[in-house]
């Protein structure tokens, strides 16, 4: 193996990074039912420093990956998911859930949302203040119409219509990303904010993925918080 190519093994295929921008044909190849997808990812640079630009690349692959389930494959991964989720006891445990509105590409949250409230749970979902030190706070959620569509068609909470909810008082806080690995590091959008508001949280974290977006390591800096679960449609990871 040449210094300058890393390799990750994404579900059970060998996946090869370029790094240095050096190779020019990098590629992940991800199984999806019966097809295989290959995913490019061009890394810069194996040190630290540069981390950010190797985070830029598996985010791209991880919303590559993810664009690439037809809605049939989409539907099967998350109902397989849920049922992995509702089977742990921290599910069955939290009175309340904190978990965000995904969007179309994400794994949908919404057939979370709706069990937990069949179940009794308090959800609560996040709006971020990016001009308030990338500050995220949680409201209570229990009505779609309170949804406002702000940036990158990103739905959040009309705070007027809603009531924040304690960090304190969440039990399980699912936290999205766009490429994982095995030690629970995260690859999400770029601004930091779980990274930020989990550092005092002290409830149970849990990521919800398909599995082609797990790798055996992501880049990860300093600052950079791991969530304990991670739940693919295969199961519980860990
Ligand atoms: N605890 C923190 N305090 C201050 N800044 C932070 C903290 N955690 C992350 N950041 C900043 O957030 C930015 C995005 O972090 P990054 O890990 O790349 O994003 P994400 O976690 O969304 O993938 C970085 O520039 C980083 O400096
Ligand atoms: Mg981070």
């Amino acid at each position: 193996m040449s210094p300058l190519q890393k390799t990750y093994s994404a579900s059970g295929n060998e996946v090869t990074y370029s790094v240095l921008g050096v190779i020019s044909n990098p590629c992940c190849t991800v199984q999806q039912g019966f097809r295989y997808i290959k995913v490019y990812i061009e890394i810069e640079s194996e040190k630290d420093v540069d981390q950010m630009k190797d985070k830029k690349a598996f985010r791209k692959a991880g919303r590559e990956i993810l664009t690439n389930l037809t809605a049939v494959e989409r539907e099967e991964i998350v109902a397989q998911i849920l049922h992995h989720v509702q089977q742990t006891e921290w599910w069955k445990k939290a009175k309340t859930i904190g978990i965000t509105i995904s969007r179309e590409f994400e794994i949908d949250t919404r057939p979370f949302i709706k069990q937990a409230w069949k179940e009794g749970k308090q959800v609560a979902i996040p709006k971020c203040f990016p001009e308030d030190d990338h500050k995220m706070v949680f409201y209570q959620f229990d009505d779609y119409s309170i949804l406002e569509t702000v940036y990158s068609g990103l739905l959040e909470p009309d705070i007027l219509q809603t009531e924040p909810v304690l960090k304190e008082s969440i039990n399980l806080m699912f936290v999205p990303g766009l490429m994982f690995d095995r030690n629970g590091y995260r690859i999400g959008y770029g601004g930091g904010y779980y990274d930020r508001y989990l550092g005092d949280f002290s409830g149970t974290t849990i990521s919800l993925a398909y599995s082609g977006q797990v790798v055996d390591h992501v880049p990860r800096n300093d600052y950079d918080i791991p969530v304990q679960h991670l739940v693919t449609e295969k199961g519980k990871l860990f």
